[in-house]
């Protein structure tokens, strides 16, 4: 079993900055303090509303994250310029719906192809990775690798929120039959949304995943025992579920 990176996802420490104006907490900051505890990437999501982070937290982690930067984002033209501009590590492009309280459902890449391709073309002849966030659907893994997409990102919230145990069952298989098809087709596969530090283990255990990107749960259990221990604590539960 390949070891599986973590990547933190600092938005919620800007919802709290923007919450109240202010310039703390700094997701910057908090960047900094999750690699120091192990993270192996730091995630981003700069949405068009800015609700959360913004452009001035991308120009900065560009310059102070030292793990791969990954950014998540709509596929608009805005957007890929500014990608094309700061060049992050990695971009997600993930569906974007201005009234959802948070990233709701995939990416549809079947239907619309022909914009994803084009986004994901110019972002890589800039250097850039791709990856795509998408349910975890056979159809819209094939689309991934036809739109040039090198890694996709399961979703995994239909899982974690699943009401039943039945429905969570159904839904964890789902996951192992996307991952599946995906590393047969080459592609590297990511996991994430709505993880937290008890539905973990079973994601953790799913073949050919190699990297979750986490935020929410991260970022409240640092209320309670700090932002580096509420990583560590990931990483452990981690390494727990792939034993
Ligand atoms: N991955 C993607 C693509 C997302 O959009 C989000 C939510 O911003 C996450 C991971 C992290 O989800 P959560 O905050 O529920 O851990």
């Amino acid at each position: 079993m390949v070891a599986l990176r973590l990547g933190v996802n600092v938005d919620h420490v800007a919802t709290l900055r923007q919450q109240r104006g202010t310039r703390y907490p700094d997701p910057v900051y908090a960047a900094a303090i999750a690699e120091q505890a192990g993270a192996d990437q730091i995630t981003i999501h700069l949405r068009e509303d800015r609700r959360h982070i913004v452009d001035r937290d991308l120009r900065v982690m560009r310059e102070t994250v030292q793990v791969p930067l990954n950014l998540e984002m709509a596929v608009t033209e805005e957007m890929v310029g500014l990608a094309l501009k700061y060049k992050p590590d990695t971009v997600t492009l993930v569906p974007e719906k201005r009234e959802e309280r948070t990233t709701e459902g995939g990416l549809d890449v079947l239907g619309q192809m022909d914009r994803v391709r084009d986004a994901t073309t110019r972002l890589k002849d800039a250097g850039i990775a791709v990856s795509l966030f998408i349910d975890p659907a056979i159809d819209q893994v094939a689309a991934s690798q036809l739109a040039g997409a090198t890694i996709i990102e399961l979703h995994t919230g239909d899982y974690c929120d699943g009401p039943t145990p039945a429905i969570r069952a159904a839904e964890l298989e789902r996951l192992r039959l996307a991952a599946i098809a995906g590393h047969e087709l080459g592609l590297v596969v990511a996991a994430g949304h709505g993880i937290d530090y008890r539905n973990v283990h079973e994601i953790a255990a799913l073949p050919h995943v190699e990297e979750l990107n986490i935020g929410h749960s991260i970022v409240c259990q640092a209320v309670f025992v700090g932002f580096e221990r509420a990583v560590a604590e990931m990483i452990a539960a981690m390494v727990e579920g792939q034993a």
